[in-house]
């Protein structure tokens, strides 16, 4: 079975939003995490679109189903997110294997909630290659030479740009794939995780790439928000 998971556990910090996490401000006439979750909805091969939200919030993210997708209530399931991105990952994996059992059939195609302009293109892609490969990355050629500083005074190293990408979301695994490299880490290991892949990455699993777009943005600062307000033709504020 083919399973969405819309990380949305985290609080925006680099937001600065006092009030409520960047997944609710509005884009246009409605939340952020509501244009993500369409295009999710949009996408019949999934079984159930997960959403991993931030513990505080999950009965304010069941209400907003209801207001805005209630036709699409029962395809969605809302559970509380981990402490970090990879626990929200692990505690929607926990709630789809007590509902649908352990199976190495079952693939999760995971997504930023604050990444509302991905598109169904991308989707899709993520679900023919997790089908296929087992672990999938969504990228775009870098577009800014990459400089490593390993003390952050002087350039250690400046890697050939045409091999570097920066990471996107989706993310795809096969569960029983992720959970087994996830358990073979030690806890050094998974202290350095940065996301998901770099799961895949450190125990030398390939990750097949699909192609990003520089419009699926994140929203993760105040000027990403006003990009994001440009984009859906609404006001852009202060
Ligand atoms: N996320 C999650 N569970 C966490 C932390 C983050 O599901 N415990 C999700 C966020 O909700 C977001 C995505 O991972 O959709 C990308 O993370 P980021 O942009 O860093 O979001 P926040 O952690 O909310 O932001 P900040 O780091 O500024 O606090």
């Amino acid at each position: 079975m083919i399973f969405a998971a819309v990380l949305a556990g985290g609080s925006g910090k680099r937001m600065h939003t006092a009030d409520m996490p960047k997944q609710f401000l509005p884009l246009g006439e409605r939340p952020v995490i509501i244009h993500t979750l369409e295009k999710f909805l949009t996408c019949s091969r999934f079984e159930k679109v997960y959403v991993g939200m931030h513990p505080d919030w999950v009965d304010y993210m069941r209400d907003l189903v209801q207001r805005y997708v209630p036709g699409f209530a029962d395809r969605i399931c809302v559970v509380p997110g981990g402490s970090d991105r990879n626990g929200t990952i692990f505690n929607i994996i926990h709630s789809i294997e007590e509902t649908y059992g352990q199976s190495d059939e079952h693939v999760i195609v995971t997504h930023d909630a604050v990444r509302p302009f991905v598109t169904i293109r991308m989707i899709e892609e993520n679900i023919d290659a997790v089908l296929r490969c087992g672990a999938v990355d969504t990228v775009v050629p870098a577009v800014d030479t990459i400089v490593v500083s390993e003390d952050g005074k002087v350039i250690s190293q400046i890697p050939n740009r045409a091999q570097m990408y920066q990471g996107q979301t989706p993310q795809s695994f096969r569960i029983s794939l992720l959970k087994e490299l996830y358990a073979s880490l030690s806890e050094e290991e998974k202290e350095i995780l940065t996301d998901a892949c770099k799961i895949c990455v450190v125990r030398d699993y390939p990750v097949q790439l699909v192609q990003g777009a520089d419009t699926n943005l994140k929203i993760t600062t105040p000027g990403d928000y006003k990009i994001a307000q440009a984009m859906v033709g609404g006001k852009i504020g202060d």
